[in-house]
């Protein structure tokens, strides 16, 4: 797949197919602990996001599929057996068309657009220092949007959530704050934005996250994803139950950027 961690689209015992980032990914280890994460959290506030695993590479299926390695210059990396991340492809890789980028025309059609708002809240809490991304597909929506409200047989265009390896900057773990990184880059996704109230109900959500989810989201990571890391995580997770009550400031000040993505904000 294109960027930076090289993940690969690899089929899994369960008969789906991952899109995968390995645990000795270019990026960092922690760009795994950094996913995992995210997808507990987001299956909690419910915005579409693709089901994640944790995925066995054994040495034999290595061994097997030599053209799964890290390209880094111009020499290779081996993947290492053992644990990886993985977000599932949306279906059959060979029948379902699975888009990075709409036009305007067809974003305006998102049915859960509004969830880059709810996307939004969660991308300043976690202090995503990468743009806010996402993947596209026509289908039945109850099937991908868990909060879509309509009749199970409707099909059109779903957006879900992506790519979360630089939540907490990425292999820093730090939270930066600066009022233009977790945007989309279609201001169309925020047109609608008139108050904060707009953010509702992700921001109370976020205000009043429960630390059972955060606890829980700890307890899934798998110990070779940390190795040594586990003081730093606790850290880091206290810092973020700290930050649920500056959510809605940090939201706001995403106006002071060079340019307001909330024009019709009063
Ligand atoms: N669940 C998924 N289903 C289908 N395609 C996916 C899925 N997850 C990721 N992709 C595709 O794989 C690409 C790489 O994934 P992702 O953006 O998470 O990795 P990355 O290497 O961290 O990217 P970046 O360089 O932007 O940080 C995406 O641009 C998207 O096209
Ligand atoms: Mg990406």
């Amino acid at each position: 797949m294109r960027g930076g961690a090289q993940a690969h689209l690899v089929e899994a015992e369960d008969g789906r197919f991952y899109v995968v980032k390995f645990r000795n990914n270019p990026q960092h280890r922690r760009i795994l602990v950094n996913e995992l994460i995210a997808s507990v959290f987001l299956k909690y506030l419910r915005i579409a996001a693709p089901e994640t695993a944790i995925i066995h590479l054994s040495q034999e299926f290595l061994d097997a599929n030599p053209e799964v390695y890290i390209q880094l210059g111009s020499g290779r990396r081996a993947v290492e057996p053992g644990w990886h991340f993985g977000s599932l492809y949306p279906g059959d890789p060979e029948r379902v068309a699975v888009y990075d980028f709409l036009p305007d025309t067809l974003l305006a059609k998102v049915a859960n657009l509004a969830e880059f708002l709810g996307m939004l809240v969660f991308d300043k809490w976690t202090s995503n220092a990468d743009s806010r991304q996402s993947i596209f597909l026509r289908a039945r929506l109850r099937e991908w949007v868990p909060n879509a409200a309509t009749h199970p047989l409707r099909v059109g265009f779903a957006a879900l959530m992506i790519d979360h390896g630089y939540l907490f900057d990425g292999p820093h773990w730090e939270f930066a704050d600066s009022p233009i990184q977790g945007l989309y880059f279609r201001p169309l996704v925020y047109e609608s934005v008139r108050s904060l109230d707009d953010f509702q109900p992700w921001l109370d959500q976020v205000r009043y996250f429960p630390e059972e989810v955060v606890d829980e989201a700890a307890r899934q990571i798998p110990p070779a994803w940390l190795e040594g890391d586990e003081e730093n995580l606790e850290r880091l997770l206290e810092r973020l139950l700290q930050r649920r009550k500056r959510v809605a400031e940090l939201v706001g000040d995403c106006r002071k950027g060079r340019v307001n993505p909330f024009p019709h904000w009063q």
